[in-house]
């Protein structure tokens, strides 16, 4: 598809929905609407962040209206019950910082750098992680939280202050640890002693168990460790990257397109998850400029992964069907968001699009 037929179709898309929202915060959609989640919950960032990407694109200021009031209703959340958690980076960095650095609004800056100063609170020096979800969950990290971690790395070059820094680099080095494993695949869940630091086990989470490789926590490692190496420069975070894309890659389906976990067993009955793919064809863009070696091989094998997405997942085009990827997968093992356009999917995938029509600008 050339760019001003892609670009169209989503930005009628992206219109109809901004027109027809009525207040939901959109999560995921069956039947092409989007059900809507509260405030604080962890996507409630994407819809804002495509909506700056389009501005990003386009120039349009329709854009930059719609998104303009998404970090304050997210900054809401933080004075009020809530259960905000490590995903504040999922939140924060696609309104309050992109915003300001399209913008320069300080108020921006101030709701991104109160963001990061809420996760960098959540970290754990007895055992270097990030503490993920709220209630009584006080030793559990998780794999998501290496896409998080980009919130941090900006506050530290923001303010001069190199704690966030330190923080992520300490989080992702936990990551390597813990939580890649020899042969590239990665766990959702590691738990670990709060007190004393140990690492308990691994969980499954949204994964099929705690030996397994559920695909978007793959894809979130791929994309994450990338990141973490644009900030440090250490190559041992290069090299997670390209290992873990490296499983994802040897591992997909015959339509080329990941399966849910790709240890869930009887794998071909299984569904797929878009969402993965979406995600994964960000990080293999961003090794692609980090490895200048392997530059062309990370460049062709985003652009297969796109264009399966394309082939086999691509929603109706009618505008009013609202998402745009089919056969996302947001929780298997509870039996939830099966089969459906997930949020974050269509975020990753106009991502993925915008990078290849040259936009370089950096969100995560
Ligand atoms: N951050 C949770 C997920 O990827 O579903």
């Amino acid at each position: 598809m050339g760019k001003q037929e892609w670009m169209c179709g989503i930005r009628k898309k992206m219109e109809y929905l901004q027109e027809h929202l009525d207040g939901r915060v959109p999560w995921y959609a069956e039947n092409g609407r989007y059900i809507s989640c509260r405030e604080d919950f962890w996507v409630s960032g994407f819809w804002p962040g495509m909506l700056w990407i389009m501005y990003g694109m386009t120039g349009l200021e329709y854009f930059k209206d719609a998104a303009w009031q998404w970090d304050m209703r997210l900054e809401a959340c933080f004075v009020r019950d809530n259960n905000l958690h490590h995903d504040v980076g999922f939140q924060f960095l696609p309104t309050a910082v992109i915003k300001y650095k399209l913008t320069g609004d300080e108020q921006a800056r101030r709701r991104g750098l109160l963001a990061a100063g809420f996760l960098a609170g959540r970290f754990n020096p007895a055992g270097n992680f990030i503490r993920a979800w709220n209630q009584d969950k006080t030793g559990w990290a998780i794999i998501d939280s290496a896409m998080n971690l980009s919130l941090l790395f900006w506050a530290a070059e923001e303010t001069g202050d190199p704690r966030f820094a330190h923080i992520a680099r300490a989080h992702a080095q936990t990551v390597l640890t813990e939580f890649i494993r020899p042969d590239g695949s990665v766990c959702h869940v590691v738990s670990f002693d709060p007190f004393g630091g140990k690492k308990i086990e691994a969980l499954g989470g949204q994964g099929y168990d705690g030996n397994s490789a559920w695909s978007r926590g793959q894809a979130w490692a791929i994309y994450g460790m990338a990141n973490t190496w644009r900030y440090t420069k250490e190559r041992s975070f290069l090299e997670a990257a390209e290992k873990a894309a490296g499983y994802f890659l040897e591992n997909l389906e015959k339509s080329g397109l990941p399966c849910w976990d790709f240890r869930a067993p009887d794998r071909e009955r299984e569904p797929l998850d878009s969402s993965a793919a979406a995600i994964a064809v960000c990080g293999l863009l961003e090794l692609a400029e980090a490895d200048s070696a392997k530059g062309n091989f990370y460049r062709e094998a985003a652009g297969k992964l796109l264009g399966n997405l394309e082939l086999h997942c691509a929603a109706p085009k009618e505008i009013s069907w609202e998402g745009l990827l089919l056969h996302g997968t947001g929780h298997r093992p509870a039996g939830e968001q099966v089969d459906v356009s997930l949020i974050y999917g269509d975020y990753f995938y106009l991502e993925a699009l915008a990078r290849l029509e040259g936009w370089d600008f950096k969100i995560f």
